[in-house]
């Protein structure tokens, strides 16, 4: 006797963008020009293919127009730490295109309530590396679960960096963009794979790459889960 398939689930898929402000005292902070639009885009033409979208958003000036996308908010490294977390695990696919700070203020926290005052002398602030969120996550990754980077680089380094991060960060997939790419409506990327396959788009639309990104996504999906695993996985 043959059986109906099983009910699927749609492929989720989880998306961090824009930048991180790491407080210097509760009103100056470290940040840098990103957007969010790139990463607010996928989400949108995610949540368009019927896919479960949750976006991780910056202090940025995008925000995705399908209302579909679940949005949830940090402004530091450290609370999008805490929020990766607690999304990772429930994902299929991580797309990580927050410009996370490399370098956070080291300021007593009790300063996040005050504020320095103006002195004659010059005045030092110390940073410490921030932890690398990516290769955290992966770290702790499950089988069949597929992530994709973002590496901002000069044009003459575009390839060797990102086929290096690729590796160090343990991920499936780099997307590398020239610098000027930050804070622009349009992206003039190269795709980076395991084993070092290079695959050039033309320069377009950040709302047509999302498109284009998708399109390369997909086929490296694992096949649509069941209700059952899908549960098992929540
Ligand atoms: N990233 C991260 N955590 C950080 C810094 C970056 O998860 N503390 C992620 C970014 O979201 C991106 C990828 O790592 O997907 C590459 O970020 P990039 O800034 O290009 O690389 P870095 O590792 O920061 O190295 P460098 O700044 O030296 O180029």
């Amino acid at each position: 006797m043959s059986h109906p398939p099983l009910p699927t689930t749609p492929t989720r898929i989880l998306i961090t963008a824009g930048p991180t402000h790491e407080p210097i005292d509760s009103v100056r902070f470290i940040g840098n020009r990103s957007s969010g639009r790139m990463g607010c885009a996928l989400a949108d033409e995610a949540a368009r293919r019927g896919w479960s979208a949750t976006l991780l958003l910056g202090p940025a000036p995008a925000f995705p127009t399908d209302s579909r996308v679940r949005v949830r908010r940090f402004r530091t490294c450290e609370d999008l730490r805490g929020l990766l977390r607690e999304e990772f695990g429930k994902t299929d696919v991580l797309v990580m295109a927050a410009a996370v700070a490399d370098y956070r203020p080291k300021v007593d926290p009790a300063m996040w309530n005050g504020k320095f005052r103006r002195h004659a002398s010059n005045l030092t602030l110390e940073l410490e590396p921030t932890p690398d969120l990516l290769a955290e996550v992966s770290s702790s990754r499950r089988t069949g679960q597929l992530l994709i980077g973002f590496a901002l680089e000069p044009r003459e380094e575009l390839a060797t960096s990102s086929l290096a991060k690729l590796e160090r960060k343990g991920v499936d997939l780099v997307v590398g963009n020239p610098l000027e790419t930050m804070d622009s409506p349009d992206i003039e990327a190269t795709l980076f794979a395991k084993g070092g396959a290079q695959t050039p788009a033309p320069k377009m639309s950040k709302d047509a790459f999302a498109a284009w990104l998708m399109d390369r996504i997909v086929p490296k999906v694992h096949s649509p889960r069941s209700d059952a695993e899908s549960a098992e996985g929540a």
